[in-house]
């Protein structure tokens, strides 16, 4: 009888050949995993070097669908009631890892990595309203930063308003934000008068 096969590259050589492809892909990962891990380990505590932050926001804005960061507000401007509403928004669902000033010094966000970038600071002045309103509905892949989409548009909208008014908020306006930020994770005043009633320092 005739072998049809001897014509074809042989079953067992093909994979030989993906096992040892396999097994030198799985070798390179694990040298730059052991490399990476004793040059720097991987704490989450640690602050991302200039290039890797420069390397993810350019793949960041690379993967921002074409047009989402040309997008106009439809509601520019904040109406009082509409400011009175974002801030509580800001202050109960984006604070606990932004802050209440939009600074990131709170204790989620200096313990994840990347650490929640200062929203009154260049980095965020510099994106259009567009990229943020994008950014809060899809969150960013890979960061601590959760995807809020299932907010209205103009919820979103208003968050991105008052992202912008971050820089001119008021010693009143962040007292009120206190009362609707979790209570379980700000520790101030909350912590402070639990912890008297119950005899602590
Ligand atoms: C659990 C923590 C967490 C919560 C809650 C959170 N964020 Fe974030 N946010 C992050 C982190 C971390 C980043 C930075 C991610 C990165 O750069 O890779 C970020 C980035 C952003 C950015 C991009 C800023 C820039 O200049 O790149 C915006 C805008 C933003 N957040 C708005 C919000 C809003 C509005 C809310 C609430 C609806 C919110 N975030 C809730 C963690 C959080």
């Amino acid at each position: 009888m005739a072998n049809n096969n001897n014509s074809r590259p042989r079953p067992s050589r093909r994979l030989a050949w993906i096992a040892l492809a396999a097994a030198v892909v799985a070798g390179i990962l694990a040298s730059l995993a052991l490399w990476a891990r004793g040059a720097r380990g991987f704490s989450a505590r640690a602050q991302p070097t200039g290039m890797e932050t420069w390397m993810a926001h350019m793949m960041r804005a690379m993967a921002m669908p074409a047009g989402a960061s040309a997008r106009r507000d439809p509601y520019p401007g904040l109406t009082a009631a509409q400011m009175r509403f974002a801030t509580e928004h800001f202050a109960a669902h984006c604070a606990v890892c932004h802050n209440n000033n939009g600074d990131g010094k709170t204790m989620l966000g200096e313990n994840m990595y990347p650490h929640p970038p200062d929203l009154r600071g260049p980095g965020t002045r510099r994106k259009s309203d567009g990229a943020l309103y994008y950014i809060i509905r899809n969150g960013i892949r890979m960061s601590g930063m959760p995807a809020w989409g299932d907010d209205t548009p103009k919820e979103t909208w208003e968050l991105v308003d008052f992202i912008r008014h971050l820089p001119r908020l008021t010693p009143a306006e962040i007292a009120r934000m206190r009362k609707y930020n979790p209570k379980t994770i700000f520790p101030e005043p909350l912590m402070d008068a639990t912890m008297s009633k119950m005899g602590g320092e």
